[in-house]
């Protein structure tokens, strides 16, 4: 019999037993063709299995098992995909079905005893066979045949989004949106489910607020010990950066007399942190939920005790009433985008901590007047300069402690205390210097406690993302510093990648040998499209105590002071240095650059790297408003190169900008956006990561959401130098113009898409996705962050009530994480 009516291609094979006919009803329907066909065979086209005896069916003249015969299906499908296998069989009625593979990358077939199962097409990088062999039983006997799929390489297999201000998440058709965990979720059976009118407390066992970077660490099925395959059960480590503190409170924010109350100080500080937090899928392709009450769950807050390891651990600079010796901190606080280790654990970074610290007037005469006038070189340099007068966020420090000795509130104020010992070890002086690092989290370990790894250098952290792993190379952490006109980082390990050390017993420990010693490096990007990896490293260079700027007297100095250091090596200054993220397929690392507030090539001149200044209506400010994403080629594509390529992967832009200067990446309605910040490439475990690995981006913006509200698109980037050297010309605030030259990567024409518009006044960022890359977890931040101090009625945003359908327009939104599916359970994106 011929095969069209099983001719299934790729992702469109409907294997839900719901909506298709059963296998039951597909035998029944062969049979009956069988029958009707049955006196066209010919030996000829008939297998014969001689040596059976005949069974009762059919009767002497139709011997079902001399006439038994199979065909197959022999489907294309591009990588990532649902596959349908399908085979028949005529001169019988077949009593079992068996299919197995011959040959091609390994798959997992789903009803491998039917005549129709079908399996999620693996990752392939050119067209690529797999065999399989189908056989059937009849009584008495049975036959096989074989089935041949065609696999190609992944390609993107969606429609893009429209742009849109709704109050939902949209996604494109065939996808499903699914809320996972939201803020004040909480973390046990002992702590109250959610109420949401501000009542709620203890935080500390409850999701925090502002969901950010994120990473999937698989769990064995018993969820004991990590498994890095596991596609069902997990830990996510979610970052919760910040609060939307006019939603915690039943009235807003309070405070009496200038002092804030301090349940709600305790409240915002526990809405700060990491969640670690179980996750697990009904089945292969079931629901996901939060594990409530699994005992991985964590809360990391700005109280959790925190050890200071690397350079700076027990500095001068570190010492503090809480920890005299330097080596302790006090929790993390503004916790962005984030990083991990092949060895299991999570990176999370500090990225804007300086907004926090209260200064008093006057503080840096204080500080001068007591021998300490280099730390106001330090504090002004991150942002707490200015001779003090800083409230600091939320005025946390304005708390009145609970008990005798509770610093908790009192030391996010940094100002000398008059009688304190000058070493610190008496007040909070010091408390800014232990902020600022990338700290690496035991996820698998509820009791371990995390380090702040300080040779990874301190910054406006924003993430830590690792380079390839390859055994013998030392492996590569690339760190964005997120202020305008900053720089990008890059810490090489000291140590160079043993593979065995991927499931080491004492991940922390393992963490000490790979983080804890190694170079950091501030990057030049160079006009003619190479680059250096400048090292930052004690007594090398400008980096001494003769240093006019600042005196380096140790390496703990360069890390603390690292933004000093990249000063005086002649780093490049970047238009805000968000995420990184690294192309599993070649190694090259991608970083968003989200926008240039201070660029305006006067004061910040233009350069190669950083080439566009121009006016985006209805805003009148000159900038580089919606930014770009870089990507660099390391030389000999190995982490520890000191030298690379670099061009310009895509502009943003709306696509009414003018396309000679501004849209120079030719975006159009498909795939136009701004403020590209959160970044990631699909794993290569799955399809999305093979070949052309999918490369997602999210935007924080605002300049477009007069258009639309943020958003995430996926792309296949090709490689460094695949597009031209151009140039752009910009009109700076004198009238004068300015011509750059820029190198700008192949356009992207239908290779970047819009895949995700969130609802209103979020951010979307932080990404992850299960290993089989078939559930993709992203992060929803603070929907509704225009609203006003007191919830008012209409919410500017009531989501994520609003996902399941129902307007809910007494609901306060919530950051939340949420899951998306494809349909059909293939590869997300593809
Ligand atoms: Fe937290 Fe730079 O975004
Ligand atoms: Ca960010
Ligand atoms: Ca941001």
């Amino acid at each position: 019999m011929d095969g069209a009516d099983f001719s299934y291609t790729d992702g469109d094979v409907d294997t839900n037993p719901t909506t298709g006919p059963s296998i039951h009803e597909m035998i029944e329907t062969r049979y009956s063709r069988r029958q009707a066909l049955f006196s066209g065979l010919t030996a000829s086209t008939a297998a014969i299995i001689p040596g059976l005896a005949l069974s009762g069916c059919g009767g002497a003249a139709a011997n079902p098992i001399a006439n038994f015969q199979l065909s197959a299906s022999n489907p294309t499908s591009s990588a990532g995909r649902v596959v349908g296998l399908a085979g028949a069989a005529s001169g019988g009625t077949p009593v079992t079905f068996n299919w197995t593979q011959v040959s091609g990358p390994a798959v997992a077939l789903v009803g491998a005893d039917t005549a129709t199962p079908s399996f999620v097409a693996p990752g392939v990088t050119a067209p690529t066979p797999l065999v399989f062999q189908f056989s059937a039983g009849i009584v008495g006997g049975g036959t096989s045949t074989q089935s041949t799929v065609t696999l190609t390489p992944a390609v993107l297999g969606f429609t893009a989004v429209a742009k849109n201000l709704n109050d939902i998440v949209t996604v494109p058709a065939g996808y499903t949106v699914s809320v996972l965990y939201r803020l004040g979720d909480p973390l046990d059976a002992a702590t109250p489910n959610y109420v949401g009118d501000g009542t709620d407390s203890n935080f500390a066992r409850r999701a925090g607020d502002h969901h950010d970077g994120m990473y999937y660490f698989g769990l064995s099925a018993t969820g004991t010990a990590p498994d890095p395959s596991n596609s069902t059960r997990g830990i996510l480590c979610i970052n919760h950066e910040n609060i939307t503190e006019s939603y915690l409170h039943p009235n807003g924010v309070t405070s009496t007399g200038g002092v804030r109350p301090v349940d709600e100080v305790i409240k915002e500080i526990e809405c700060h942190g990491v969640s670690v937090v179980e996750v697990a899928r009904a089945g292969a392709s079931g629901a996901w939920g939060y594990v409530r009450t699994s005992p991985l769950n964590r809360r990391i807050t700005p109280f959790t005790e925190i050890e200071i390891s690397g350079p700076a651990r027990g500095n001068a600079l570190m010492r503090t009433q809480f920890s005299p010796d330097g080596t302790r901190a006090r929790g993390t606080v503004n916790n962005c985008a984030n990083g991990f280790t092949p060895w299991g654990t999570y990176l999370t970074c500090e990225e804007n901590w300086a907004g926090y610290f209260r200064r008093a007037a006057g503080d840096d005469a204080a500080r001068t007047a007591t021998g300490l006038g280099r730390t106001n070189q330090i504090l002004q340099r991150y942002g707490a300069g200015g001779n003090g007068a800083r409230g600091g966020a939320n005025g946390w420090a304005t708390a009145t402690p609970v008990a005798a000795g509770d610093t908790r509130f009192a030391k996010f104020d940094i100002s000398l205390r008059v009688g304190a010992p000058v070493d610190g070890t008496g007040d909070f002086r010091h408390e800014f210097n232990q902020f600022g690092w990338a700290v690496e989290i035991d996820p698998y370990d509820p009791n371990s406690t995390p380090k702040k790894r300080t040779a990874m250098g301190r910054m406006a952290m924003e993430g830590a993302w690792p380079g390839r792993f390859i055994s013998g190379v030392r492996p590569a952490w690339y760190q964005g510093d997120d202020s305008g006109g900053e720089y990008l980082y890059k810490f090489v390990s000291g140590q160079p990648w043993t593979p065995a050390d991927a499931t080491a017993a004492n991940r922390m420990a393992t963490g000490d040998k790979y983080l804890d010693a190694g170079t950091l490096h501030v990057a030049r990007f160079n006009a003619d499209g190479s680059g250096q990896w400048l090292p930052l490293v004690f007594g090398t260079g400008p980096l001494t105590a003769a240093n006019a700027t600042f005196a380096f007297t140790s390496q703990a100095d360069v890390v603390i002071a690292a933004r000093l250091a990249a000063d005086a090596v002649g780093a490049t200054r970047m238009d805000r240095p968000e995420w990184t993220a690294v192309n599993p397929a070649n190694g090259e690392m991608y970083l968003t650059l989200t926008n240039g507030p201070n660029r305006n090539g006067t004061t910040l001149p233009l350069d190669a790297a950083n080439p566009r200044v121009y006016v985006d209506p209805p805003s009148t400010t000159r900038s580089n408003r919606n930014g770009h994403i870089i990507r660099l080629r390391e030389a000999g594509d190995t982490t520890e190169a000191t030298t690379f390529t670099w061009d310009i992967y895509v502009f943003a832009a709306g696509s009414d900008l003018d396309s000679v200067n501004i849209n120079l990446s030719a975006l159009n309605a498909d795939n136009d956006m701004s403020s590209p910040d959160g970044l990631w490439f699909s794993r290569s475990a799955n399809a999305g990561g093979v070949g052309s690995p999918l490369l997602w981006v999210q935007t924080d913006d605002g300049a477009f959401t007069d258009v639309t509200n943020c958003m995430m698109l996926v792309g296949q980037p090709g490689r460094v130098a695949d597009g031209t050297v151009r140039n752009v010309t910009s009109t700076l605030a004198s009238g004068a113009n300015v011509t750059v030259q820029t190198r700008i990567g192949a356009l992207p024409g239908t290779n970047l898409r819009r895949f995700l518009v969130g609802p209103k006044g979020c951010e979307i960022t932080g990404i992850d996705s299960t290993p089989d890359g078939r559930s993709v977890f992203v992060n929803i931040q603070h929907p509704g962050e225009t609203g006003a101090a007191v919830p008012p009625n209409p919410l500017p945003s009531n989501w994520p009530a609003t996902q399941a359908g129902a307007p809910s327009p007494t609901s306060r939104p919530r950051s939340a994480t949420i899951v998306i599916t494809k349909n059909d359970g293939g590869v997300v994106g593809v």
